[in-house]
């Protein structure tokens, strides 16, 4: 079974989509570490309730982000671990993960990417007034939500939506899309 490691910095709740889908028997693998930038996330609770390990650090104690980075890709490889799929992670990734988990790094992002990349996607496309935004999952490069897109779908901005009704319609969508895409790529049906 692939083992995955699940990064995040906050709620979790697209964790839980996943572990919740291997749990359901929707995907074969299993998340053997959960990595946390932010000790005290509530991504902490919800690993907990599924029994799931988590590398909580304190970024900042570190020197540097090869640093941090590389004490992290240790404990990576020492549990097995084969995929890094970044769930809410608030931090770019770095040469050392990108080098040792080459075209093994995915994230999801909460717009039609290449529209807003960044923080606060949700927002940037409620304020942009667009009609239509959605869902990305990609490949990690070295840039801001630059790499690879693997699969999108869409979610239409209706005239009385609100920002925070919208994030709700756009969460729904990510947690039914990663795990999709997750089981298409671990069956190897989509190309690196
Ligand atoms: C999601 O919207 C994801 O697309 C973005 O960060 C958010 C994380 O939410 N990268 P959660 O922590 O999974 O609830």
């Amino acid at each position: 079974m692939t083992k995955l490691a699940v990064f995040a910095s906050g709620s979790g709740s697209n964790f839980e989509a996943i572990a919740s889908a291997i749990e359901n028997g929707e995907l074969d693998a299993s998340i053997s570490l959960v990595v946390c930038d932010r000790p005290g996330a509530k991504v902490e609770k919800r690993a907990e309730a599924f029994g799931i390990p988590v590398l909580s650090f304190y970024p900042k104690s570190y020197e540097s982000k090869a640093d941090f980075e590389t004490f992290i890709l240790q404990q990576l490889n020492e549990a097995g671990i084969e995929w890094i799929m970044l769930a809410g992670y608030m931090r770019l990734i770095g040469p050392t993960l990108l080098q040792g988990f080459e075209g093994r790094i995915v994230n999801i992002h909460p717009s039609l990417l290449p529209s807003f990349p960044g923080k606060d996607a949700i927002g940037q496309a409620f304020e942009a007034g667009v009609k239509l935004t959605g869902v990305t999952v990609h490949f990690v490069d070295e840039g801001m939500d630059t790499g690879k897109i693997i699969e999108q779908d869409y979610v239409r901005i209706d005239e009385n939506d609100t920002k925070e009704n919208l994030g709700r319609k756009i969460q729904a969508v990510e947690h039914v899309l990663y795990p999709a895409v997750i089981r298409s790529l671990l069956q190897e049906k989509i190309k690196r």
